[in-house]
């Protein structure tokens, strides 16, 4: 084997290599804080909507009330499910990973709009909220598929009186929700909504750099986001805690020793642990705090302190023992589990929410593009010939 290339050159998944600027949001792993557009996250899922958070990261200013008024007229008119991406769910065996789903479904829609090898700035932002309204039906409709003796098969209609967060879950559920559900989930869409150039954000960016549409951009960013490395890490953390057990009538102290146990055993077998750990944090998501005060509230809402006990127990085993922190997906798993999704709605959940992420990062890679193509350094056999 020869070494072609300077392999001093290598930096292994891109670590710490800064490929581009970009304007949306700035993840400050010093200070622990991530802004969009220059405002803190934190401000912004305390006193906005997930609507305005969109706007702001696609036009870079939050809305006048004008502005807002027309942007809620425009997502609440995209809501209901196309019948033909609901034909399209219908034929998918009911074990499709919901991942699959929507990631068919963003396909579908592309292939089904008329705008589709237009990539204007004007009609990429109306793509870009037309997905944004169109995916929480997807994502409700399949959950509601795959527990059609429970939640019977039919799409639930949107309701144009609700806000985006409220809908989602009405289209879910069937009922109308608690206003503190509604926060809280409504915080955790819009904390995931964006964070630079993580993987997913990337691959939009990769398929868009070809000059490849919006669409595209998003089915690949799904694929993406599906691996447990990524998005599908708040799957795994529910995981983690049924596999521990989930016993509602157990005290906080009891679920929190039972979960110490099980992260002792588990790091000594040398597990990775889903849920913590960041590429780019090393001491601490700064989207934590905000996400762990939801969750509390969630927890306080529903009367559910062992799931508070589970929590805590895994959290201070693996500082204890590793230093290493949670990331957002940690907090997001038992939050989205107390609202009532099932687990493999997780990451869809934050696949409707980074759309707007992604989108954001595909108009902003048109503005100034450069094909996205890396070298490689070559290992493998030295030149040979046919005998
Ligand atoms: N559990 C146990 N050990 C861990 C974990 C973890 N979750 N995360 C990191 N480590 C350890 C590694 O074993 C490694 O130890 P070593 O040096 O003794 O071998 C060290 O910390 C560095 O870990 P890497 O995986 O090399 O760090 P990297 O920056 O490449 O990985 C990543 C970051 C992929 C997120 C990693 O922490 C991980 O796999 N976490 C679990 C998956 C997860 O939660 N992903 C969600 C990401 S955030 C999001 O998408 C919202």
């Amino acid at each position: 084997m020869t070494q072609q290339s300077n392999t001093d050159e290598i930096k292994k998944g891109l670590a710490g290599v800064v490929v581009d600027y970009t304007a949306i949001s700035k993840v400050n792993p010093e200070t622990n804080s991530l802004l969009y557009r220059g405002y803190p996250v934190q401000e912004l899922a305390a006193r906005c909507s997930m609507e305005e958070v969109a706007y702001l990261l696609w036009h870079g200013e939050l809305p006048t009330q004008e502005e807002l008024a027309a942007f809620e007229e425009l997502e609440r008119a995209g809501r209901a499910l196309d019948p033909v991406v609901k034909r399209v769910i219908d034929e998918l065996p009911t074990t499709a990973h919901p991942m699959d789903v929507c990631r068919t479904a963003a396909s579908v829609l592309g292939a089904r709009d008329t705008r589709a090898e237009d990539s204007s700035r004007a009609t990429n932002l109306a793509k870009a909220a037309d997905l944004f309204a169109a995916m929480p039906a997807v994502v409700a409709y399949d959950q509601r598929r795959r527990h059609s003796d429970s939640r019977g098969q039919d799409p639930i209609e949107p309701r144009s009186d609700l806000g985006y967060a409220a809908n989602f879950l009405w289209m879910a559920f069937g009922e109308e929700p608690a206003p503190e559900v509604v926060r809280a989930f409504e915080v955790s869409m819009i904390l995931y909504a964006e964070h630079s150039f993580n993987a997913s954000t990337f691959t939009a960016r990769v398929v868009t750099s070809t000059l490849s549409d919006l669409h595209s951009a998003v089915t690949a960013a799904i694929g993406a986001l599906k691996g447990p490395l990524h998005g599908g890490a708040n799957e795994a953390v529910m995981e983690t805690f049924e596999e521990i057990g989930i016993d509602p009538s157990e005290s906080h102290e009891d679920a929190k020793r039972r979960a110490k146990d099980w992260m002792d055993a588990a790091l000594a077998q040398k597990k990775k642990i889903m849920g913590f750990g960041h590429r780019v944090y090393k001491h601490g998501d700064s989207r934590v705090p905000t996400m762990k005060a939801a969750l509390d509230d969630l927890i306080a809402y529903y009367g559910r302190p062992e799931i508070l006990g589970l929590y805590d127990g895994l959290e201070q085993s693996m500082d204890e023992a590793k230093g290493i922190k949670p990331n957002l997906d940690y907090p997001t798993g038992p939050a989205y589990h107390l609202i009532g999704f099932d687990i493999p709605t997780f990451t869809p959940l934050f696949v409707a929410s980074r759309i707007v992420g992604w989108t954001a990062h595909v108009m902003e890679q048109l503005e100034n593009n450069s094909l996205i193509r890396p070298l490689s350094a070559y290992n493998g056999p030295d030149e040979r010939h046919l005998d």
